[in-house]
C-alpha cells in the first residue's frame, strides 16, 4: 500500500502542476484580452480544483503511511533535521495553505459576475497556490 500511495502522489505531482500553471496562464490571457469568462473556463478551473483535491486526499493517507510523515514527527528528531522537517511538517502544511487558497479562488470565481474579476480570481489563487507547492516540493527525493 505504502509504495502504490507514493506512486500516485508522485504521478498525480506531474499532473497538479501542469495544471495548475497551465490555467493559471489561460486565466491571465483571458483577463488581459478581456474574454467572457464562460463555462468552458469555469470547467477548466474544475480540474485544477479536481486534481489538488485528490492529491490532498491521497498526501494525507500517505502521510500516515509513510516513515517519513507523521512518525517522524512524533518519533522527534525531526525538527532539528532539514530533510525530515520538509515531508514532517512544511510539505503537508503548505500545501494545505495552497490548496485552501486555491479553493477560495475556484469558489469566488464561481459565484462573482465580472469576467476580469472572475479570470483574476482564479490567476492569483492558481498562481499563490503553484508558488507555494513549488516552495515545499522534497525535490531531491522526487527527481534527485
Ligand atoms: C498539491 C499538493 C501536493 C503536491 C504537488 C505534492 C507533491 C509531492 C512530491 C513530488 C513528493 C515526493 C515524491 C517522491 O519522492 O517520489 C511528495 C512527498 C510526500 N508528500 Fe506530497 N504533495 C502535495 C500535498 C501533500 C499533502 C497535503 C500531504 C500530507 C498531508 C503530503 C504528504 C507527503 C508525504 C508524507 C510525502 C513523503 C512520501 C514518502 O516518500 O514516504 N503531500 N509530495
Amino acid at each position: 500500500m505504502y509504495t502504490g500511495l507514493q506512486h500516485a502522489h508522485s504521478g498525480l505531482a506531474y499532473l497538479v502542476l501542469a495544471a495548475l500553471a497551465i490555467i493559471m496562464i489561460i486565466a491571465l490571457i483571458g483577463a488581459l484580452s478581456g474574454k467572457v469568462f464562460t463555462e468552458k473556463h469555469r470547467k477548466i478551473a474544475l480540474i485544477g480544483f479536481i486534481l489538488s483535491h485528490v492529491q490532498l486526499l491521497v498526501g494525507l493517507i500517505l502521510y500516515f503511511v509513510s516513515p517519513i510523515g507523521f512518525s517522524l514527527l512524533t518519533g522527534g528528531g525531526a525538527m532539528g533535521d532539514r530533510v525530515a522537517r520538509l515531508t514532517a511538517l512544511e510539505h503537508p502544511v503548505i500545501n494545505i495553505i495552497a490548496i485552501v487558497v486555491i479553493t477560495i479562488g475556484y469558489s469566488k470565481a464561481k459565484k462573482m459576475t465580472d469576467s476580469k474579476a472572475r479570470f483574476r480570481a482564479i490567476y492569483m489563487a492558481y498562481g499563490i497556490g503553484l508558488v507555494l507547492i513549488l516552495s515545499r516540493i522534497p525535490w531531491s527525493s522526487w527527481l534527485g
